[in-house]
């Protein structure tokens, strides 16, 4: 049976400035770029975009200045339909930015400057508790303060919501935090900085994925880029590959946004953890089709196509 999904997302929004580039720069060096694009982003932002746009009842908690870049953010949000009564504009913080390079091959760079929400406090993840009570599953990332972090993990956990932590970008965060995830989604270089081992491929994934396991965290899931993604879960003697969708990238950035938001939605829904990363990788490869990062997330009819289409081609 498939349910309605409540997600509630605590996590960053910035504001994002992407610049096309033939070749990243060198250090020192000034490269003549191509278009430039201004959007909005954010690790947390854009998760619950890509939620929303699957169908997800999404509440974002997050933190903005009172700024013409906060207005926007609260706009957007709105006409995404997501329920943005908790996200607080202060007039004491800017709204955060992020500076991105895309080069030909659509791969990027990105520096994220994130203002007023790496200042998220426990009262203000607190202040939405009734969220989190009527959510199926908490999303969180590592792109905000640490106390927002926790105190998100620790709500999550005392009311008994599943919570699925990215720990995208990589900062340090205790074994005591881990051991209460219940889904963890690194990426490769994620991975590797949580557990010391240099992720390159399915065998280093599985090693690095047993030592996540060890932690106490129930599922890791480590996406593998366009190979897709290695999932395992506790119990369970070996992980598996869950293949990715091949299409022609045009822009990279938030594909693990993608690929998170997809993944929360799948699960809230009802599927099973390897149905929702194989859709959720379905999410990620149509979201690097497009320029941009919460802009360029699909919507749930495109998905179903894409899964459709591929049906019996490794899938
Ligand atoms: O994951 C992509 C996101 O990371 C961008 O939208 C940028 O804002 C950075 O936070």
């Amino acid at each position: 049976m498939i349910n309605l999904s409540k997600i509630v997302v605590v996590g960053s929004y910035v504001v994002d400035l992407t610049a096309r580039t033939p070749h990243m720069p060198k250090p020192g060096e000034t490269v003549l770029g191509g278009p430039f694009k201004m959007g909005p982003g954010g690790k947390g932002g854009n998760q619950a975009v890509a939620a929303a746009r699957l169908g997800a009842q999404v509440t974002m908690v997050t933190k903005v200045g009172k700024d013409l870049f906060g207005d926007d953010a609260i706009r957007n949000f709105k006409n995404e339909g997501i329920d943005s009564r908790f996200i607080n504009q202060v007039e004491d913080e800017s709204t955060g930015a992020a500076l991105i390079a895309v080069d030909d091959s659509g791969e990027n760079m990105i520096v994220v400057s994130l203002g007023a929400c790496g200042t998220i406090t426990e009262e203000e993840v607190l202040r939405a508790k009734a969220a989190f009570q009527e959510g199926d599953i908490i999303l969180v990332q590592l792109e905000t303060s640490m106390v927002a972090i926790s105190t998100t993990i620790n709500l999550a956990n005392k009311l008994s919501k599943p919570v699925i932590l990215n720990p995208a970008p990589f900062q340090k965060i205790s074994d005591e935090l881990l051991a209460k995830v219940n889904y963890i989604t690194p990426n490769e270089t994620e991975a590797g900085l949580l557990t010391g081992v240099k992720v390159t491929d399915s065998e280093s994934a599985r090693k690095a994925a047993e030592i996540l396991l060890t932690k106490g965290i129930d599922t890791v899931i480590i996406t593998l880029g366009k190979q897709g993604c290695y999932l395992i879960q506790k119990g369970e003697s070996t992980g598996k590959v869950i293949p990715g969708y091949q299409v022609q990238a045009v822009d990279t950035t938030g594909a693990g946004d993608a690929f998170n938001g997809g993944f929360a939605h799948f699960l809230a829904e009802g599927k099973s953890v390897e149905a929702a990363c194989q859709r959720a990788n379905a999410v990620a490869a149509l979201s690097v089709t497009k320029s941009g990062t919460s802009p360029a997330m699909p919507y749930g009819e495109e998905v179903e196509k894409l899964v459709g289409e591929s049906r019996g081609q490794g899938h």
